[in-house]
């Protein structure tokens, strides 16, 4: 359990929004949502002013989620066109490469109108048109950031795809958009190692429409197969095309991209975000949950292939006008004081990442960090999982030498932003609480068998949100059911976010982990059902079910119960082909860390797995296995027991 200790850093000094206005904005941003939202609508560019506000309802058989919805805009002239006449010559985008010897790279938020020019222009050349989908496969490099923006500025709809994700998933993803263009590289260098992303697509496009286009950008040099008429390289369209592409106009609810996330069944959910709402969500939390001022630069460690970076790196910061950093590498290579050194070299002054990482490091020697100047940073945060003690103190203390407030937030790829968070010249810390609801926020702990609201301030349920706030998605792209079934059915009126949470005295949130049957491994989001669909679709495995299990630098492994066929034998080989399939299927980060044998899994009589013994069993908990006697055959489990794999 996170100790429950205050600790007031010295708050940031000068901060946009100190105590009193927190209480102050919040009391406004609830009581009367349609003036806080006009107002903060305003901090974007639109090319027709909304005169709708808000039109939101979490009734379960009214669903619905507007924001600004007659307004016009374009999300690409926010992020780069409007800062052209104070900010043309200022940084927009740090690139830092993989290996410290290649030269960091600074685009200009000029250099960058003509970039994403470019590659609109290239796009168009392809045939993509507002509305098209274009799925992105690519390494962390500035190309990233301008295909995204290249098809905001098209009013197309980007759907990134992270690219340690196996051909498998890709392919899956390409065909539920029906995307017309694939962007990728010739190869993602990542920790001195190169990922083969162009040949990943040749496989993923093999179960692919005809039709699907693949655009590739030169990143490493190195030779790749071709399919012509299918595919092209994009510095053969760029050489003749203009730098200058028109900029749509756009609805505020036209859909800004697709992010595919996982969730209780196997199939990944495609998250639809809005382009006003959510851009001015993103840059509102940016500046508010960071402190942003002019002049800052600001580095988010997360890769574009998730919300955080979608949100963090590029449209929150870049709607701000502010310099933001793109790394290219993993926090280990060369060695464990990459994030330090780059901090030092680009005179970082927010750094933002996940525990997974500052548990890695931590384990390291501390002159890692010490020999770094570090004297530039002023504010750290964190995300994706609660953050434990250790890590928090050691983040606080060696990193933040004890001046740096620390930023929990916690958020979700569904709400397009922070919603529980502390404001840096408002909120008292406590180590690992999120603390506070941002504004417009409404969370809610209901009690899980009832669904009734706890109105009680101390109090432990599921978390759920009361009321809509604008970065809030706006549906599963193709299965609006599915949409209301996942997040507006288990407790009607809310929207259920699949954790758990404790609410201490003072009001503070304590994210306790998800309630549901997905698991969070390196703060990356995992159903356990898609692990489970690949491991059934081996030869040798005849059933399996998938839990996850406390991990020292992980937070959550994947822990396998795996029935084997008749006619197969387990064997140490058969665990390692097992890892390395799942890991084929859908990708390095869904790698089993533990499989079991088990020849029977305990069921119920209706022949439903109970997955809280087997989560029990993976814990090493076996003292509280709870009421057994409705299993089917309750010495199942002493099996399971007595065969446990060793971690
Ligand atoms: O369980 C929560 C955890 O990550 C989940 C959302 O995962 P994803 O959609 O991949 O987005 C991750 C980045 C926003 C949540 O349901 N989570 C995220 N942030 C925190 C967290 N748990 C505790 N503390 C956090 N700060």
């Amino acid at each position: 359990m996170p100790k429950d200790t205050t600790n007031h850093p010295d708050l940031l000094a000068g901060a946009h929004v100190d105590a009193a206005a927190y209480d102050r904005m919040y009391a406004e941003s609830i009581e009367n949502p349609e003036a806080f939202w006009a107002e903060h609508g305003k901090r974007i560019d639109w090319i027709k002013p909304f005169t709708k506000v808000k039109d939101t309802s979490f009734a379960h058989d009214d669903v619905h989620v507007r924001w600004f919805e007659d307004g016009t805009l374009n999300v690409a002239e926010n992020c780069i066109d409007r800062h052209l006449a104070t900010k043309a010559d200022q940084t927009a985008i740090i690139f830092e490469p993989d290996s410290p010897e290649e030269e960091a790279q600074h685009i200009t938020y000029k250099q960058l109108h003509e970039e994403v020019g470019r590659f609109a222009n290239v796009l168009k050349e392809l045939g993509v048109q507002k509305g098209d989908r274009v799925v992105l496969y690519l390494p962390m490099i500035p190309e990233a950031a301008y295909a995204m923006l290249a098809c905001a500025r098209l009013g197309a709809i980007h759907s990134v795809v992270f690219a340690g994700f196996s051909p498998d998933a890709l392919a899956s993803r390409v065909n539920d958009s029906q995307a017309k263009v694939v962007v990728t590289s010739d190869g993602a260098p990542r920790g001195g190692r190169i990922t083969e992303l162009k040949d990943n697509v040749n496989k993923a496009l093999l179960h692919c429409d005809d039709h699907v286009k693949c655009l590739v950008v030169k990143r490493t040099g190195q030779q790749v197969a071709w399919v012509a008429d299918r595919d092209v390289w994009y510095d053969d369209i760029a050489a003749n095309v203009s730098t200058f592409c028109h900029a749509a106009e756009v609805g505020a609810e036209d859909p800004l991209f697709i992010l595919y996330t996982s969730g209780s069944t196997g199939k990944p959910k495609g998250v639809v975000h809005s382009s006003g709402g959510y851009l001015a969500y993103a840059a509102m939390t940016h500046q508010y949950t960071f402190d942003y001022h002019d002049g800052d630069v600001f580095w988010c460690t997360a890769d574009v292939g998730w919300v955080t970076g979608h949100s963090y790196i590029v449209y929150g910061p870049l709607a701000n006008g502010a310099t933001t950093l793109m790394f290219e590498g993993v926090p280990t290579y060369p060695d464990a004081g990459r994030f330090w050194a780059v901090c030092e070299k680009h005179k970082v002054t927010q750094f933002y990442t996940a525990p997974t990482a500052i548990r890695l490091l931590m384990g390291q020697s501390d002159e890692f960090v010490t020999k770094y100047d570090l004297s530039s940073l002023k504010l750290l945060g964190s995300v994706g999982e609660p953050i434990n003690p250790e890590a928090w103190n050691w983040y606080n203390e060696v990193v933040g030498k004890g001046k740096c407030p620390i930023v929990d937030t916690w958020w979700q790829t569904e709400t397009g932003g922070h919603l529980i968070t502390p404001l840096p010249g408002a909120t008292a810390l406590k180590p690992g609480s999120a603390t506070k609801p941002f504004f417009g926020v409404q969370p809610v702990l209901l009690d899980a068998t009832s669904g009734e609201e706890i109105h009680e301030t101390e109090a432990e349920g599921v978390l759920c949100m009361k009321d809509s706030w604008p970065g809030q998605m706006r549906t599963l792209w193709g299965d609006p059911d599915r949409f209301v079934q996942a997040y507006f059915s288990d407790y009607k009126g809310y929207y259920f976010t699949g954790d758990g949470c404790r609410r201490d005295a003072d009001g503070y949130y304590w994210i306790t982990g998800r309630v549901d049957d997905v698991i969070n491994v390196s703060g990356h989001r995992m159903g356990t059902a898609e692990v489970e669909s690949a491991l059934v679709a081996h030869d040798a495995v005849s059933e399996a079910a998938v839990v996850g299990y406390p991990h020292e630098l992980k937070g959550q492994g994947i822990y396998c119960y795996v029935t084997l066929m008749s006619d197969e034998t387990p064997s140490d080989e058969l665990v390692k082909e097992l890892q390395t399939w799942v890991r084929k299927e859908i990708g390095p980060i869904a790698k089993p860390d533990v499989i079991q044998f088990a020849p029977g899994l305990p069921k119920t009589r209706s022949g439903k797995i109970m997955r809280r013994i087997l989560r029990k069993i993976a814990e090493n908990d076996f003292g509280s296995l709870g009421d057994t006697s409705t299993l089917a055959d309750p010495s199942v489990v002493d099996d399971l027991i007595a065969n446990r794999a060793n971690k």
